[in-house]
Formats: C-alpha cells, sequence, structure tokens
C-alpha cells in the first residue's frame, strides 16, 4: 500500500504501479532464470514482487538473490525490508540515494539483463537546483545522449536514458511512463535515442487510467526495448499500439512486430483506429484542408513561475482577505470552460463556484498593503533568487506583463487526452500556461 498523502506522492512522483501491470511487463522482460534485473525507482517493491513471480515460474531457486533497485525514499525501504526480511544485506544491492547520481560501480554487479519499472514523473520545473545539475551531468556525459533531450526535460526521462548505462547488451527494458511520451519534445529525442540502440521497441498507449487509484492525473504509455546495442544499430522495428485492458496489453507486448520506417512525427497516429486514421489521411491531403496555424496564431497561456501563489479561488481570496484591486479574473484550467464560448458571466460563476479563476498582480504601490505584503511572504527570498520566470520580470510580483498580458481570442486545450477544442473569449480573460491561447491575425 502507498504509504503517501496526494502531496508527497506529487513531490516524489510515487504512484506505484497495479501488480497486474508489473506483472506482465515482468513477465516480458524477464527470458531467463538467471537475469539480473534493477528497478532504478522501486518504491512499493511491486516490479520486485513481479520478478520473483517470473523469475520462480522460470525455475531459478533464489530469485531476490537477483534484484537490484534504488529509490530515494525511506518508506521505500520500509516496505523493502518488511517484504524481503530474510535478505542479508542490502549493501551493493538496494541503494537508498538519487538514481541519476548512481553509476554502474555502486552495484555489486555493473551490468543488468533487465531494467524496468514506473519511474517518477517529476516535471523539470519541480525539480530541485541539485537535481537538475545531476541531470544536466547525464545530458553531458551520457554516451546515448547523441540526440540531446534538452533541459526540459522530465525526471522520468533522464532515469530512461541514465538506465541504458546499467543495461547489458542483448538486454531488455520494460517502462510504465506518462503521456507525455507521445506529446513532448524531449520524448521524440529519446524515442530516437532508444531506436538507434534496440533491435525492437514498442510503444503502447494503455486506454484505461490505471493510476485513477493511486490519484494521478495521467494516462500511461507502456515502453518496451529488446535487443540493446551500446554500439547502435542501422534498424529498429518500431511499433506503436492501443491497448484497452491488461489482456489487450499482453497480446501487443506479444505480437511480432513488422514496421520499421515510422517517421517519429506519425507515430502518434499509429494508435489511432485504422479506420480513422484513413479518413484523417484523406481530409488532411486535399488541397484546401490547411493546419491550423495557416489561420490562427497559437501561443502558451500566461506564465507566472508559481501558480500555486499567483492563480487562486475564491477560497484563498477570503483567507488572505484580498482587496479586489490586486485581483484580475484568469482561466487556471481548461476544465473550468463549457460550451463554445467564455462570457464575463461565466467567468463569474466559474469564480463563485471556487475554481482557481483569479489572478494576484499587484502592483509596486499596492504591496505596501499589509494583507498583500503578508500574503506575498508565502514565497521565500531564496526561492525568487533562484526563479527563473521572476527574472524575466521587472516586478516579480506582476506576472501580467509583456506578451503574458495578451489576452487571447479564444483558448485551445492542451495535452488533454480528449480531442482538441477551442473556446471563444468573448469575456476578454487571460489564461494561463496550461492552455494555449488563441489569437486570430491582423
Ligand atoms: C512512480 S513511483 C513508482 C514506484 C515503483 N517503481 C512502482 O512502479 O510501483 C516513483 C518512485 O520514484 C521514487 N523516486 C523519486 N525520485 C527519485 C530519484 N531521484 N531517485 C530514485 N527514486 C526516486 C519515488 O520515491 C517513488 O518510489
Amino acid at each position: 500500500m502507498n504509504p503517501h498523502t496526494l502531496p508527497k506522492k506529487r513531490e516524489l512522483g510515487a504512484y506505484y504501479t497495479p501488480p497486474a501491470l508489473s506483472q506482465v511487463l515482468a513477465d516480458w522482460a524477464i527470458k531467463n532464470a538467471n537475469d539480473n534485473i534493477l528497478e532504478p525507482s522501486f518504491g512499493g517493491c511491486g516490479f520486485f514482487d513481479s520478478s520473483i513471480t517470473r523469475l520462480k515460474d522460470l525455475g531459478c531457486l533464489s530469485p531476490d538473490r537477483q534484484l537490484f533497485g534504488v529509490d530515494i525514499d525511506q518508506n521505500a525501504f520500509d516496505i523493502l525490508h518488511s517484504k524481503f526480511h530474510k535478505l542479508v544485506s542490502i549493501q551493493k544491492r538496494f541503494l537508498k540515494n538519487d538514481f541519476i547520481k548512481i553509476e554502474p560501480c555502486d552495484f555489486s554487479i555493473s551490468k543488468f539483463d533487465v531494467v524496468l519499472g514506473n519511474p517518477p514523473y517529476v516535471s523539470m520545473h519541480n525539480m530541485t537546483q541539485e537535481q537538475r545539475k545531476s541531470c544536466e551531468m547525464i545530458l553531458r556525459n551520457s554516451p546515448f545522449s547523441s540526440f540531446t533531450l534538452g533541459r526540459n526535460a522530465s525526471l522520468w526521462a533522464f532515469f530512461l536514458l541514465h538506465s541504458l548505462v546499467f543495461l547489458k547488451d542483448g538486454g531488455r527494458v520494460a517502462w510504465v511512463l506518462p503521456s507525455s511520451l507521445l506529446h513532448a519534445d524531449y520524448a521524440k529525442k529519446l524515442i530516437a535515442i532508444h531506436r538507434k540502440h534496440f533491435k525492437v521497441l514498442k510503444i503502447i498507449k494503455l486506454a484505461e487510467r490505471f493510476f485513477r487509484e493511486e490519484g494521478a492525473k495521467e494516462t500511461s504509455v507502456i515502453l518496451i526495448a529488446e535487443g540493446f546495442d551500446s554500439k547502435g544499430k542501422d534498424e529498429c522495428l518500431f511499433t506503436v499500439k492501443a491497448a484497452d485492458d491488461l489482456l489487450e496489453l499482453r497480446d501487443a507486448i506479444t505480437m511480432a512486430s513488422n514496421s520499421s520506417h515510422m517517421e517519429i512525427d506519425d507515430f502518434k497516429l499509429a494508435y489511432i483506429p485504422e479506420y480513422i486514421r484513413n479518413i484523417y489521411q484523406t481530409v488532411s491531403f486535399r488541397k484546401e484542408s490547411k493546419p491550423l496555424s495557416h489561420y490562427l496564431d497559437i501561443k502558451i497561456g500566461m506564465v507566472t513561475g508559481a501558480n500555486k501563489l499567483f492563480i487562486i479561488n475564491k477560497d484563498t481570496v477570503k483567507q488572505f482577505a484580498l482587496p479586489s484591486c490586486v485581483l484580475k479574473p484568469i482561466v487556471g484550467r481548461f476544465s473550468s470552460l463549457t460550451g463554445i464560448r467564455h462570457t464575463k458571466p461565466r467567468q463569474e460563476k466559474i469564480q463563485s463556484e471556487g475554481h482557481r479563476a483569479f489572478l494576484v498582480n499587484p502592483s509596486q504601490l499596492q504591496i505596501n498593503e499589509n494583507v498583500v505584503r503578508e500574503y506575498l511572504t508565502q514565497i521565500t527570498e531564496e526561492e525568487k533568487r533562484k526563479n527563473r520566470t521572476f527574472k524575466k520580470r521587472p516586478n516579480w510580483f506582476e506576472p501580467d506583463y509583456g506578451i503574458d498580458s495578451i489576452i487571447p481570442d479564444g483558448f485551445l486545450s492542451y495535452m488533454i487526452h480528449r480531442g482538441p477544442r477551442i473556446v471563444i473569449n468573448q469575456g476578454r480573460v487571460n489564461c494561463t500556461n496550461s492552455i494555449h491561447k488563441v489569437l486570430g491575425y491582423s
């Protein structure tokens, strides 16, 4: 059972994998009774349990001797100890540290047949300064980072890149990943790295929200790869599929791969049912079909640098007695928008319903008012100093500045698992960076 509260889960990215899912992946990844297995963020030990079951099925007599792992959280070690109390020593086998800082020589064996797990989903913005530095080191030093991920990558992407250093030639990886594997630019580069170094690569989008009970908001995507070659290969069989449930996932994983020429930009289309893909392609090849950018300019919404502080709901306004002169209306989340247009009355409605739809935006003069000053002290001097976004505007406490203050003509949904939707902004309200701004060309 996951011992963490929801905020702690978010901080550590600690959403434990359901046992039925880790079993499907362990069954695929572990091929031999003597395989050595590395789990770089073992958390609730679910992948260890599944690996033991698989190794036993293959005839291994002491499967727990072949398990190795890392986690940064003491709770993971408490679970490890309570499960495997008979383990004599955790030395050089289970390491309490940041995986990004671990090197192969830290373990009693330096290469593994299998690396598998579900790495922490922590965005670059939520990483500590120290963590970012470690990730930059990986980018600079990894022998596999020929397609550089860039600094915006989330922690899970660095986990995948770093894991390759621990893998034997011929080895396998099996990962549970967030849906940003299908959207983010850095993920494309990570996929290119895997295509260069594996014989077979499969990506399977899970339709079910496997982690709903755990409180994770993301849908999950599985990445499995086999036939690792540290020097790089000429060709990789690359397939992308979708699975509605675990049975379909098992089928998709075991099915032979046949496609090798898919372009990275096209791979998202591969998991759409074929008849829909055909319609999409027919429509997009018509001469009158143009990309959205032909008609509209699409920009990211306002970047405040600290949405928790600047984008608030009516309860926070009340709690801190913030005066209306320091507040502006804003749309904090796309899910607050109903219908095809957003008007002033609708903005008032979402505010009164408790949505985070107020922007705190005091002027230089207003921050001298006691209540405002007290509200802003929630952010420490050190946090202010380290915040890169704050440095980009003259007053860190005034996010409604420059291009961020442009009021969009409409809102476009951004990274949600439903289809895209545009809402017309009749109320002339700004929006945060969890929404795309739509601007008409003048
Ligand atoms: C998504 S959970 C998955 C846990 C486990 N792999 C599973 O599938 O159930 C991510 C785990 O990463 C751990 N973690 C977070 N940051 C880490 C880091 N820098 N190094 C190692 N583990 C880390 C968390 O404590 C958590 O146990």
